[in-house]
């Protein structure tokens, strides 16, 4: 009895061995079509039940990236390990994966119950089971009070919480998403990016989504690929991106910054014939007479003006004379542009209360940040 007790059940033990180790693996993936690839080189691990999001532009690799994850396209190069198992080039329909389209793919002549029941039945589940667990799966989305209306009679909306609902019925290892709600209007976008995020969370699953939006990448994510040109340019957090970006495309492509373009000499940048220190913890990593640019974001530009106290005015880096070109009110904050003398703008954003945001169009003004808040990246354009 005691041995009962202690020792793990089958089904324990299966579900800790499942625990153990990333959920999904990519390992060099890579796909041609031609001659031409259209991913390279693509290798990350996600633990079970993360929240990852491919963002890029169009055209980058990441829908390709997502077949071949579904199966619906086999890698020229790479392995693809779901759950420990190669799957490289398992047929789609053993795979566990559960998949979302843009376009909601419902079938127009079955009722939302059936839709959702359809996985499940083509599985081999008895209709009254498999009606059961559609069901619940359409609670979970919210719809369940719309189970016998055709997909023709629900908003966009509703057709995709359904397909949701259809992706996730029968509980996948893996759940993928390509730009689903890129057909939907921005307030329905919204609430749709919560409560997708909320039922990954509820069913722990393990999510890779697509899109070409960063502020959707932004508030879904645990993690974030930055896709450019078929490769992962960078991968982590939303706060590593935003903080720490490996590169322009990626600084560019994640919220707002001011790039300054210059040549490294004796560990700083030069720009414009002014010297700017650079951030310690990217001492070293380009050499002098290198071709880099700092960025700079604009709620870490120090404005100072003739309106500002002498007390609030923090300079703590060089400080670049310029006028202010273009005031924009934006409720919270004003955004100010900036035309330095040394040649090139800079864009602030000053919150509302302080004196600073009294300065206006025309007026002479300094700008300067602090060397650490800022990042260094190469740069090979001139
Ligand atoms: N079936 C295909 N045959 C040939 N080229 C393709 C095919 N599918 C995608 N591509 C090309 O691969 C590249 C990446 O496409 P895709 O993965 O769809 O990008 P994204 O989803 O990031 O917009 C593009 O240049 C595209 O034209
Ligand atoms: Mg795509």
């Amino acid at each position: 009895m005691s041995t009962a007790l202690n020792t793990p059940s089958i089904a324990d033990q299966f579900a800790a061995r499942e625990a153990d180790g990333p959920a999904l693996i990519l390992e060099g993936v890579g796909k041609k079509f031609g001659d031409s690839y259209a991913v390279r080189d693509v290798s990350f691990e996600l633990e079970q039940g993360t929240f990852l999001t491919m963002l890029g532009p169009s055209g980058s690799g990441k829908s390709t990236t997502l077949n071949m994850i579904a199966g619906f396209l086999d890698p020229t190069e790479g392995t693809i390990r779901l759950r420990g198992r190669d799957i490289t080039t398992l047929l789609p329909n053993k795979r566990a994966i559960g998949m979302v389209f843009q376009n909601y793919s419902l079938f127009p002549h079955l009722n939302v119950l059936r839709n959702v029941a359809f996985p499940l039945e083509v599985r081999g589940m008895k209709r009254r089971e498999a009606a059961a667990k559609a069901a619940a799966a359409l609670e979970l989305v919210e719809l369940g009070h719309r189970a016998r209306a055709f997909p023709k009679e629900l908003s966009g909306g509703q057709q995709q919480r359904v397909a949701l609902a259809r992706a996730i019925v029968f509980e996948p290892d893996l759940l993928l998403m390509d730009e689903p709600l890129g057909a939907l209007d921005k307030r329905l976008r919204e609430t749709m990016q919560i409560s997708i995020k909320n039922i990954a969370e509820q069913l722990n699953s393990t999510v890779v989504f697509v899109t070409h939006d960063q502020e959707e990448a932004l508030v879904m994510s645990d993690q974030i690929a930055i896709y450019n040109d078929g490769g992962i340019e960078q991968y982590g957090t939303s706060q590593d991106l935003y903080e720490n970006p490996a590169s322009i495309f990626v600084a560019d492509f994640i919220g707002e910054s001011n790039i300054l373009r210059g040549q490294m000499s004796q560990g700083a940048l030069a720009v414009g014939g002014q010297v700017f220190p650079i951030p310690t913890r990217s001492k070293g990593r380009i050499s002098d007479g290198d071709r880099a640019a700092i960025i700079v974001r604009p709620e870490q530009v120090t404005l100072r003006s003739r309106h500002s106290r002498a007390d609030t005015a923090q300079v703590k880096g060089p400080e670049v004379q310029g006028t202010v070109r273009e005031v924009i009110y934006l409720g919270t904050a004003y955004r100010f542009y900036v035309s330095c003398d040394l040649g090139f703008e800079i864009e602030v954003r000053v919150r509302r209360h302080l004196p600073e945001g009294e300065t206006r169009k025309g007026e002479r003004v300094s700008v300067s940040w602090a060397p650490e808040d800022i990042s260094l990246v190469p740069s090979d354009e001139a």
